[in-house]
């Protein structure tokens, strides 16, 4: 195949403001993590202090020969109490962006990748009837200080997980249930609030919380566009390749419904997607079925399975009709091996795709460096760089070079183009 990307595709690599940067003591799922009953394996800490080396992190991105570098802004730090927003935050932001800019990368700028002030679990949260108001507040401020900088903005990430995590039995429970389960009925305890009301976003399934999310995404996307109406505006999707075993299509079927499609139809209108895939989801008769024993699996036991991404780029294609960009692709393993293989097969998968004429503009994959896996704490190895968390030392892996050459190979100016 001659070559499909153009010189100007996004090649990079992406981190989120709260698994990074540490210490995020204002963010809602900072609160979490310490209380009674928590679902977090650890707490996260000092992460890996990006907050204070964001400077040498994008001078090493850079170095490896990326082009893109996607991170997001903290809202509780930018608005650590309601309605006050703090400029030394802001300021932190823009001197992370200038780097960005200093260093040659266009930055992928995230408004809202699951952290939220705590303020806001107090006031409903992701089912709250103000949020979508107040989260544009908070875009616009952002937008006034730091919007002349952004090279591509994302409103909402994955606001869709929550519905694929509870066909996995992780979280979505009814409201009226929430104060069964011990970490909701300790948020609300030390809120002072009704269990039913502890709405985070990555664990709320309800339609309330998908009237809200998709509220808040549109007055983000107005907020931005009122500040920058050239910026491409977008949110990003966790969207798995579901498939069916005999006796589980019809689980399949509704699981892609309300994950997937019914996502990428709200999509329609936007700038583009952005798309993040790790791997295929298969349902049976007995609903989500394990992987099989003779293929190799990754840290959380899912099947290694790259080829994901085709399915779920055509996939937004057919549906949303407008452009994607791939904000997040990657893959959990102390075997760095794996890694370059799962990512060589990525990029033949958006290869196939760009040469079928399918607007894809960039490839970012999750994730710079180490770091704090949610719920699963430090265990996770997705990083394309490792970190001593002792020393906060960085050591880049055979992959961040392997997809930094290639990325600095499509970039350079003798470049072959794309007939
Ligand atoms: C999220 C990341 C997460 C990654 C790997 C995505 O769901 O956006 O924050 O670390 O997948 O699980």
């Amino acid at each position: 195949m001659t070559n499909p990307f153009p010189r100007d595709f996004l090649w990079g690599v992406a981190t989120a403001g709260h698994q990074v940067e540490g210490n995020n003591t204002n963010s809602d799922t900072w609160f979490l993590e310490h209380l009674p009953g928590t679902i977090f394996a650890e707490p996260s800490g000092d992460a890996v202090d990006h907050y204070h080396r964001y400077r040498e992190d994008i001078a090493l991105i850079a170095g490896l020969g990326f082009t893109s570098y996607r991170f997001s802004l903290e809202w509780a730090r930018i608005e650590p109490e309601e309605g006050h927003f703090s400029v030394a935050a802001l300021d932190h932001y823009k001197r992370v962006l200038e780097a960005c800019h200093e260093h040659g990368l266009t930055p992928v700028v995230t408004f809202h990748h699951f952290t939220s002030p705590l303020w806001l679990l107090r006031r409903g949260g992701w089912e709250g009837q103000e949020t979508p108001e107040l989260f544009a507040r908070y875009c616009d401020r952002a937008m006034a200080h730091l919007g002349g900088l952004i090279g591509v903005a994302c409103t909402l990430n994955e606001p869709n997980l929550p519905w694929l995590l509870e066909s996995f039995g992780i979280g979505g429970e009814a409201p009226e249930n929430r104060g069964s389960v011990p970490i909701w009925a300790a948020a609300a305890e030390r809120l002072g609030v009704d269990a039913a009301t502890i709405a985070p976003f990555q664990f709320c399934s309800t339609e309330a919380g998908f009237t809200v999310k998709l509220d808040a995404h549109r007055a983000a996307t107005a907020a931005i566009k009122a500040r920058r109406p050239d910026l491409q505006v977008g949110w990003t999707l966790a969207n798995s390749d579901i498939q069916a075993l005999r006796g589980g299509e019809e689980v399949a079927d509704k699981v892609r419904r309300g994950v997937n499609e019914r996502f990428l139809e709200a999509s329609r209108g936007d700038d583009f997607v952005g798309i993040q895939t790790y791997g295929r989801t298969v349902y049976g008769p007995d609903g989500h079925a394990p992987a099989p024993e003779d293929v190799a699996v990754n840290q959380m036991g899912e099947e290694i399975y790259p080829q994901a991404l085709e399915a779920t780029i055509r996939e937004a294609h057919r549906i949303a009709g407008i452009p994607v960009i791939v904000t997040e692709n990657g893959l959990a393993t102390e075997d760095d091996r794996q890694r370059v293989a799962y990512l060589e097969a990525a990029v033949d998968a958006v290869a196939n795709c760009v040469a079928d004429s399918i607007d894809v503009r960039g490839y970012i994959a999750w994730t710079a460096f180490d770091n704090f896996e949610w719920i699963f704490g430090y265990r996770p190895k997705f990083g394309l760089i490792a970190v001593d968390r002792s020393t906060q030392e960085r050591a880049p892996k055979d992959s961040a070079r392997w997809l930094g050459n290639l990325a600095r190979e499509h970039a350079r100016a003798d470049a072959p183009q794309p007939a």
